[in-house]
C-alpha cells in the first residue's frame, strides 16, 4: 500500500532517500571492486571481512567508548540476523527473554519464532526502569534482556548513563546476557551523547548491535555485533549453517566508506534534518491530535510515540490502523504491534517522522488527527 504516491506513511523505520550518500558508493562499489575484485568475489569468512571488523571497532565503536578487539566483532546480514542468532544459541522453547515493554516488532518476532516467553520491562519517560528490571531478572531467570537504550524503537525515549550502569551492574549480578541493541545512537539532533550499556559491562555480559541500515543505507544489510567472544564463537556457527558468510561486497564498501573518514559528515548531514522533521511532526501532533495525547520529545532517531488520551482499553487502534490506510490514506504502527506487555499500549501510536517531507507531515497528521477525534470518541 505504500505504494500509493498518494499515502502518506509515518510507519515504517525508513531513512529519508535524499538522505542516502549513493554517489559515495557508487564511487566505492567501483573502486573496491576494482582493488580487491577478487577478494570480494570469493567465499569470505562467516565472522566477516577481516578490514571491515577492524574499521568498524575503529570508526565506530571505540569512539563511544567501547573497548574492543576483533575477536569481539562478528559482522551481521543487518542487525536482524543477530535476533535470530540470538535467539538460536540461547533459547529452547519456553525460555524468557525480557525486553523494553514496548520494542521492535523483528526482534519480537525473532523471540517467538524460538517460542520464547517474551516478558516486557516497564518503563517511564527515561526507557526501562531497573527496579522492574530486578524484579523480573529474579523472577522469570530470563536467559538475556533485549534493550534498544538510545531513540528508542517505538518510543524515542533514551535511558541515561546512571540506568545504563544498573543494567551493566544487574547483568553482572545475575550473570545475565543484555542484548543492546543501538541503531539509531548516531542520529542525535539535540542533546548530549550517553555512552553505551557496553562501556559498563565489566563483567562481559553484554553484546552490542550496531547497524549501517539507518546511517548509511539499509539495502547493504550490514550491523556488527560487538560482545563476549565465546558467545560470538556460537552465533557465527549458527551462522553459518544459516548463510555461511555476510555479503562481502557491502562490507568491502562500509569498510571504504569508514576509512575514507565520511560518516562523520553524513551523520552531520541528516540528522538535523531529522531533527526540522521531528520538531515539525511534534508541533502537528500538538495541533490536531486530541487534547491530551502526550509524548517525549526525542532528541534523535526516527520515531515519536504519541499517547491519545484515556483508558488504553478503549481503544482499538489496531482496527482503526487498517481503516486509516484505507480511507484516509495515512499509515501508522499502533502500540499493540509493539507491546511486550500485554494490554498495555493499546492507546499509542508510533510516529515515523524521517521519511515524509514537510508539507506531507502536515496533511498527514491533519488527516489522522481528524480521524482519530472521529473514530476514539475524544472529540476535543
Ligand atoms: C531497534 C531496531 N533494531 C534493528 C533494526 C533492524 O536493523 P537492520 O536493518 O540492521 O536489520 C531496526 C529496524 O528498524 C530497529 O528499529
Amino acid at each position: 500500500m505504500l505504494g500509493d504516491p498518494e499515502m502518506i506513511s509515518f510507519a515504517g523505520g525508513n531513512p529519508a532517500a535524499e538522505g542516502y550518500p549513493l554517489e559515495d558508493i557508487i564511487r566505492l562499489s567501483d573502486k573496491v571492486l576494482r582493488e580487491k575484485g577478487a577478494k570480494i568475489a570469493q567465499y569470505g569468512s562467516t565472522d566477516g571481512l577481516q578490514e571491515f571488523r577492524e574499521s568498524a571497532l575503529q570508526y565506530l565503536i571505540k569512539p563511544r567508548g567501547v573497548e574492543a578487539a576483533v575477536e569481539n566483532t562478528l559482522t551481521l546480514t543487518g542487525s536482524s540476523q543477530g535476533f535470530d542468532l540470538m535467539a538460536r544459541v540461547l533459547l529452547d522453547p519456553g525460555d524468557t527473554v525480557l525486553c523494553d515493554g514496548a520494542t521492535f516488532v523483528g526482534a519480537l518476532q525473532a523471540y517467538h519464532m524460538a517460542e520464547a516467553n517474551v516478558v516486557g520491562v516497564e518503563m517511564d519517560d527515561d526507557g526501562v526502569i531497573p527496579e522492574d528490571l530486578e524484579e523480573k531478572i529474579v523472577r522469570c531467570r530470563p536467559k538475556f534482556f533485549y534493550t534498544i537504550p538510545t531513540f528508542q524503537n517505538p518510543t524515542g525515549k533514551t535511558i541515561p548513563a546512571a540506568r545504563r550502569q544498573k543494567i551493566a551492574e544487574l547483568a553482572a549480578k545475575y550473570d545475565m546476557f543484555v542484548l543492546e541493541d543501538d541503531p539509531y545512537c548516531d542520529l542525535r539532533f539535540r542533546g548530549e551523547t550517553v555512552p553505551p550499556i557496553k562501556t559498563f559491562d565489566r563483567a562481559d555480559k553484554v553484546v552490542l548491535f550496531n547497524s549501517f541500515s539507518k546511517i548509511l543505507i539499509p539495502g547493504l544489510r550490514l550491523g556488527v555485533a560487538v560482545g563476549p567472544e565465546e558467545l560470538l564463537k556460537r552465533m557465527s556457527l549458527a551462522k553459518q549453517a544459516a548463510i555461511a558468510f555476510s555479503n562481502t561486497l557491502g562490507e568491502a564498501i562500509a569498510d571504504a566508506y569508514l576509512r575514507e573518514g565520511l560518516l562523520p559528515a553524513q551523520i552531520a548531514r541528516i540528522s538535523p534534518i531529522y531533527g526540522r522533521r521531528c520538531d515539525r511532526l511534534a508541533a502537528g501532533v500538538d495541533r490536531f491530535f486530541p487534547k491530551g495525547t502526550k509524548y517525549v520529545m526525542p532528541d534523535g532517531g526516527m520515531f515519536l510515540w504519541a499517547e491519545l488520551p484515556g483508558d488504553p482499553q478503549n481503544y482499538d487502534l489496531t482496527e482503526l490502523r487498517m481503516k486509516a490506510l484505507k480511507e484516509i490514506k495515512v499509515g501508522f504502527i499502533d502500540g499493540n504491534e509493539m507491546s511486550a506487555i500485554p494490554g498495555k499500549f493499546r492507546n499509542c501510536i508510533r510516529l515515523n517522522f524521517t521519511r515524509e517531507p514537510f508539507e506531507r507531515i502536515d496533511e498527514g497528521l491533519e488527516r489522522l488527527g481528524a480521524f482519530l477525534k472521529i473514530h476514539t470518541g475524544v472529540s476535543q
